[in-house]
């Protein structure tokens, strides 16, 4: 007896009329109109049945800050810097963990179960690593939470950051991060690559940089990274967030520099919301967009997510754990509307982010984990343009979550009824 069959169900990949059947919190078969018996059976109607959202780079040590101490007036990243400045030192651990707790449960009910986050380490005391590894803990039956030890000043740049973040390791943060174009130099910001690497490389830890978020076509730390991931050995195990300044960049340059990346397996963790807010603004008229050149890193082979990076905190006032959204900017912003584009947006949500988290066991085939979405949604596109209804939020083959689908009653002359907003069928 199965424990749960799900039919008539469209997957990511167009296949329709799917059953998935449960076992034991893992898929055991997924095939088209599987007849078994099993405790518990849902009739998906044709909807789309995808793994759960991922969200490959977020900062859930400042989330659901919006307003503490005050609210970011300008909407500009450097206030936003100087808000975080102020806020740091009224940060308690239990409020921390409080608001990353209430962002959880946001992120459950939207379909996202796996959060990559970086954690400000520049702190000597380590509030904000103890809190999250304290709420890593406390939603790992429903999240995969992986952090990553950032160092929001600098690491050669703050005092004593290197040492608090190799602190942070030892407490058991799983990743290596870094911020190589805020450091004081060029220079340092190089050292800082190839330090941080050797670290991660030593102590078998994966590493994710904020990379070259700048609209300075010469910040280049990138060509570092990806050269410290191909000496080191750590081809696949390398992720460079945000790259903004690649958008800026001589176009010969990028054509050598997506190789040199692609040797060294780099992905990359483009934030569409945050990167089309906060880049170009010292542009005056024609702006630039700002965000990295990820049609072509997809093109070059490269494993390319989108992240949120931020929700209600002090660089942005939105957000709200909602992956479709990220996925409807980031297509926007690089004018990925062809069909197979748009398609790659919803892996740049889910599959994309997962292989750069190294999720074990994700994804909608026998032997994984029996994770997944119901959304209100026939396939990716329309999920995306919808920023569909996740109508069930499934975690180990148990409903967690769910939400009645977005359908308008309507009083019309003529026309009563309802509309989903769905396509019209042909
Ligand atoms: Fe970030």
């Amino acid at each position: 007896m199965l424990d749960l069959l799900i039919h008539n169900a469209t997957l990511p990949d167009g296949r329709t009329n799917m059953s998935v059947a449960v076992q034991a919190g893992r898929i055991t078969e997924v095939t088209q109109g599987l007849q078994a018996p099993a405790h518990e059976v849902i009739d998906a109607q044709g909807m789309l049945l995808c793994p759960p959202f991922v969200d490959a780079h977020f900062h859930m040590d400042a989330t659901l800050s919006y307003g503490l101490p005050r609210v970011n007036q300008s909407g500009t990243l450097l206030e936003g810097i100087a808000l975080w400045g102020e806020l740091k030192p009224l940060l308690t651990q239990d409020a921390l963990v409080e608001r990353a707790l209430a962002y959880c449960d946001w992120a459950v009910g939207r379909g996202l179960l796996a959060i990559r986050s970086h954690v400000d380490i520049c702190d000597p005391t380590l509030l904000a690593v103890q809190a999250l590894l304290h709420v890593k803990k406390q939603v790992a039956p429903y999240i995969d939470l992986q952090l990553v030890a950032f160092p929001q000043d600098g690491v050669l740049r703050a005092p004593g950051a290197l040492d608090n973040l190799k602190r942070a390791l030892a407490m058991g943060v799983d990743v290596v991060g870094g911020i190589p174009h805020f450091e004081r130099t060029y220079a340092q910001g190089t050292e800082s690559v190839k330090l941080l690497c050797e670290l991660a490389a030593s102590q078998g830890k994966l590493v994710d940089m904020h990379c070259d978020e700048s609209d300075d076509p010469q910040s280049r730390h990138i060509e570092t990274l990806a050269f410290e991931a191909q000496r080191l050995g750590l081809q696949g195990r390398v992720t460079g967030s945000h790259l903004t300044s690649m958008h800026s960049m001589d176009n010969y340059y990028v054509s050598k520099l997506l190789a040199v990346m692609a040797e060294a397996q780099v992905s990359v963790v483009a934030n569409p919301l945050i990167n089309i807010t906060l880049q170009g603004r010292h542009d005056s008229y024609p702006k630039r967009r700002g965000m990295t050149r990820v049609p072509e890193q997809i093109a070059a082979g490269l494993t390319v997510a989108f992240g949120q990076d931020c929700a209600m905190d002090p660089w942005y006032s939105l957000g709200s754990g909602d992956m479709l959204e990220v996925a409807h900017m980031g297509l926007h912003v690089a004018q990925m509307t062809s069909q197979a584009a748009m398609r790659q947006c919803f892996e740049a949500v889910t599959t994309a982010p997962a292989r750069i988290m190294q999720l074990h066991g994700y994804g909608l085939e026998p032997g994984c984990h029996a994770d997944f979405v119901l959304l209100h949604a026939r396939d990716p596109i329309e999920a995306i343009r919808l920023r569909a209804t996740r109508l069930k939020v499934f975690r180990r083959g148990k409903c967690i979550a769910q939400m009645p689908a977005a359908v308008a009653r309507l009083d019309l002359p003529g026309r009563p009824g309802e509309t989903g907003f769905m396509a019209v069928q042909p």
